[in-house]
């Protein structure tokens, strides 16, 4: 019989729902690339020294796992995201290792066609894989991030995928983190149970192009008293995001966020609507125009117009980092509910908070500071219990 391997109060695990997709794997990469010194932690805003002493667990201590539903390797998968430029050529080689040990950590997940399950039967089939990943590696805790593909806006009763897995998170007794615009943890069958877990969660869809740009431009609008007239967008992407979001109804999930800070920002909705056109071709490079009407003094008539060439998962990935380790930290300090104090890595942020980028970065320097006052925990995976619910028990 092998011994329970025994807990390191210093390792934290980084479960990825959609751990085999582009974003999941450059955070994976980028984590040991980083960690070895081959690059710098360019992008990673809780390297800079305002985190300095916040106590956030260490880029070597975090161990990665996840879920998904298709099996390419994720040295493959590393590989072709070097072939097509989104990685460095010399990365996924001289990081074979750290792949290699994410991708045995990645379990499949669900629903799968024809799967026929209950709810309650996936929901503990996928915390058991969450519950057994902490276990195996002597994990401190675990906090489980969803990059998975973007699902339609949910209708009906029944739980998305992306809810399933947010209620195994919280089964699990696992802080949980929401990158993309599904559902997860803000379906209102779960809000009892998020409620009451006594777990830190944040989400929803990450802020990395289009939207970072309109929440520094619409309160710079507001601030001069320009009257905006119009904001219209369009962007161009491919990988697996693009083709996820040729579905219309997923597309419109994505939209409403980045149409949300235009309302947040400017107190008004303006005239103009957001498309999102699937290019294959351009792969994981996005390319995002905004054109905005607007009035100056007297009426008179200007326009601006942006244009964003961005890679989405060289810039998606450092934030997956951030996250991690920011909520790793609040759960470790016991600190529970919405984290409205990282909006600044949200289109549409949880809990009560300004909609400004500059203000929301004020709030998460409050944040790191109040993580460097606040008391250390007193043992290693002391996490909050979670009570029964739609999310069952923390075993
Ligand atoms: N800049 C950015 O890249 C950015 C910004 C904000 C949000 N996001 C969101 O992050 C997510 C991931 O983006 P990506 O470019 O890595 O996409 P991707 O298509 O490369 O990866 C998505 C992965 O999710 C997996 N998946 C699909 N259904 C699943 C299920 N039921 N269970 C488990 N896994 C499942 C897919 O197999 C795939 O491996 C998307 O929802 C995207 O909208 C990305």
């Amino acid at each position: 019989m092998s011994a329970e391997p025994s807990v390191s109060p210093s390792r934290v695990g980084v479960w990825l729902i959609g751990a085999r997709g582009s974003v999941a794997t450059t955070a994976v990469a980028g984590c040991a690339a980083v960690t070895a010194g081959l690059h710098p932690p360019t992008g990673m805003v809780t390297e800079t020294g305002a985190f300095h002493r916040a106590g956030l667990p260490s880029l070597p201590s975090l161990v990665f796992g996840g879920h998904d539903v298709v099996d390419c390797p994720l040295p493959k998968r590393a590989e072709s995201l070097a072939a097509g430029g989104v990685l460095p050529h010399d990365l996924p080689s001289a990081v074979a290792a750290e792949l290699a040990a994410a991708d045995r950590e990645i379990s499949i997940g669900g629903p799968l066609p024809g799967d026929t399950r209950t709810e309650d039967e996936l929901i503990e089939a996928l915390a058991q894989d969450i519950r057994d990943f902490t276990r195996r590696g002597g994990l401190a805790r675990t906090v489980v991030v969803n990059v998975a593909s973007t699902e339609p806006v949910p209708e009906g009763d029944a739980l998305p995928a992306s809810s399933l897995y947010a209620a195994a998170a919280l089964r699990a007794g696992c802080p949980y983190v929401n990158f993309t615009p599904s559902a997860g943890l803000h379906h209102p069958r779960l809000a009892p149970a998020a409620a009451s877990s006594g777990l830190p969660y944040a989400g929803r869809d990450g802020k990395t192009g289009q939207t970072l740009l309109r929440s520094v431009l619409g309160p710079m609008f507001a601030q001069r008293a320009l009257a905006v007239r119009a904001w219209s967008g369009t962007n161009l992407l491919g990988g697996g995001d693009g083709a996820a979001l040729a579905d219309p109804a997923a597309a419109a999930a994505k939209n409403a966020g980045k149409e949300r800070v235009l309302a947040d920002t400017l107190g008004t909705v303006p005239e103009g609507e957001t498309h999102i056109d699937d290019v294959p071709s351009l792969g994981d490079w996005k390319t995002a125009w905004d054109h905005i009407a607007f009035d100056g003094f007297l009426g008179t008539r200007m326009v601006l117009q942006t244009t964003w060439q961005g890679c989405d998962s060289s810039l998606a990935a450092p934030l997956i980092l951030d996250l991690a380790r920011l909520v790793a930290r609040a759960h470790e300090l016991g600190l529970s509910g919405p984290l409205a104090e990282l909006g600044f890595y949200f289109k549409d942020p949880v809990g009560e908070g300004p909609a400004a980028l500059g203000e929301q970065y004020a709030h998460l320097i409050g944040f790191a500071e109040r993580l460097r006052q606040l008391a250390p925990p007193p043992g290693p995976g002391t996490g909050p219990a979670v009570p029964e619910g739609v999310a069952g028990e923390h075993r």
